[in-house]
């Protein structure tokens, strides 16, 4: 483990290289120039996987030319613009996940002979490269996708030789990083560790794809709770090891340690600066919410085995109640409990909560107003969202329409039902299953003529009809 100095502090890192928008840090730069140029061999490839618009490429090809090229930076990317994350750092105004290749070549033109850009989704990604000799990796952004990277790029790891260099060692989301790479002494050997960023890199140190070598199916299960508070305290009481606590303690949340979460908070809180404070309390809750949505899915999966004790459960251990999504699941926990005005009551609050809620909090909310007979707020809620949702999918649109139908034959009120099927019916002409339900209350209201020219069309558009029969059951 290399302490100071740091050969590459003092590197300059020419413009070519830092005006390209990037994710990295001056540091993290000056590295990427000194892994090539002072540490090369010349015994493999150079590969950037997740380059974005190639700053580390670039950081990565000036560091090859100045020690004598006879490589070209392999650069691995989706290459697919993300504008949730990327527009905050260039404010390209691309569409939603096109083609980022040609902003890529633009900035990086004054490298374009030692670069070559693929485009590759990395977790169904090849490598034929040969022998790797520097790795840098910069898209291990979920445990899937650093098995993928693990399992197609670590076979041309040589021994000894290789460096990978992590980009997200120290990045909160993919605290599985120090996990997978500090669990395995015997195979990974630490080099470096920059002061600046989240990198850290580690020399192989025996194969990987040998019968001890990593399993590249790392998951949570993977890892003891124990041995998670054993590698991350291990680093935490290294010099300038803060810098991994924001990591450890969404760590301890994904590994139930609630307790040692909170105490690690306190502590990290209490020795930051008037300056860090504000950052670090704002990432501590964006580790809460991270944790937050896996702990959404079990609580579905609990919710829809009907297990709602244990749905219960898993909603206070993850503070669901502070979360809008949260509280949508809480309140059809109550729902399927028969308590409707509790369900409704966290449905609101949801809403009220503000997060982006999907249509099916509508469809709980109606079916909660059906069964406190509010029938007008039911249809009122569920048409609008028929027509202002054309692409809501087929079984959600007969599940609104069931509820329609919930409400019509309990409220018996033609003049709604006959207005709503006719602007139901001007909005989706086509649709087989607002058809259906508009001939169903056709008829109910002694119309025959109307009810069957409905059905037919029905029928032409659909011909296996497989709609028409649930709703006349
Ligand atoms: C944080 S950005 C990289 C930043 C970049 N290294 C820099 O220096 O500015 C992550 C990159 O990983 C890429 N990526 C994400 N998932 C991927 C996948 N499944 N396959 C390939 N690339 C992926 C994204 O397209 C993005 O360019």
């Amino acid at each position: 483990m290399q302490e100071e100095p740091r050969p590459w502090a003092s590197l300059v890192v020419p413009d070519a290289v830092a005006r390209i928008p990037n994710m990295l840090t001056r540091e993290e730069q000056q590295y990427l120039i000194w892994v090539t140029s002072a540490l090369r061999r010349g015994s493999g490839a150079v590969v950037d996987l997740g380059p974005w618009l190639g700053c580390s490429s670039a950081a990565l090809a000036e560091g090859v030319r100045r020690s004598g090229g006879g490589v070209r930076v392999q650069s691995l990317d989706l290459f697919e613009w993300r504008r949730d994350y990327m527009e905050g750092y260039c404010p390209a105004d691309l569409p939603e996940g096109s083609d980022f290749r040609p902003l890529f070549r633009e900035q990086t033109a004054a490298y374009s002979d030692t670069i070559d850009a693929e485009r590759m989704d990395l977790l169904a990604g090849t490598w034929r490269g040969g022998p790797i000799e520097i790795l840098f990796v910069d898209a291990a952004k979920s445990w899937d996708l650093t098995n993928a990277i693990l399992r197609v790029f670590g076979p041309s790891l040589v021994p000894g030789e290789s460096l990978v260099v992590l980009q997200d060692f120290k990045h909160m989301p993919t605290f599985w990083l120090p996990l997978v790479f500090d669990s395995r002494p015997d195979l990974w050997e630490e080099l470096h560790d920059l002061a600046s960023g989240d990198t850290a890199t580690y020399r192989l140190r025996a194969p990987l794809d040998a019968a001890a070598g990593a399993e590249a199916d790392f998951s949570k299960d993977s890892f003891r709770a124990e041995q998670v508070v054993e590698i991350f305290s291990r680093r935490l009481e290294r010099p300038g090891g803060r810098r991994i606590g924001l990591s450890y303690y969404r760590a301890l949340l994904t590994y139930d340690q609630f307790g040692r979460a909170e105490e690690l908070l306190a502590k990290l809180l209490s020795a930051a600066s008037p300056q860090e404070l504000a950052r670090l309390e704002n990432s501590a809750k964006k580790a809460r919410w991270a944790w937050r949505d896996e702990g959404l899915q079990p609580l579905w999966g609990a919710i829809q085995t009907g297990e709602l004790d244990l749905a219960d459960r898993i909603a206070t251990a993850f503070e669901l109640a502070e979360e809008p999504r949260g509280m949508v699941a809480i309140g059809r926990i109550a729902q399927l409990r028969g308590d409707h005005r509790l369900a409704l009551d966290w449905f609101e609050r949801a809403q009220a909560g503000g997060a982006s809620i999907d249509h099916s909090v509508v469809m709980f909310q109606a079916t909660s107003w059906v069964a406190t007979r509010q029938f007008d707020a039911a249809t009122r809620a569920i048409v609008d969202l028929l027509l202002s949702e054309p692409a809501l999918p087929k079984d959600q649109r007969t599940w609104a329409l069931f509820i329609l139908r919930d409400c019509w034959r309990t409220q018996r009120n033609a003049e709604v039902a006959l207005t709503s099927c006719a602007r139901l019916l001007e909005r989706h002409p086509d649709s087989p299953e607002i058809l259906v339900f508009a001939s169903m209350v056709a008829r109910e209201c002694e119309n025959p003529q109307r009810a069957d020219q409905l059905l037919g069309r029905a029928r032409v558009l659909d011909p296996g009809n497989a709609e028409t029969k649930w709703m006349f059951e």
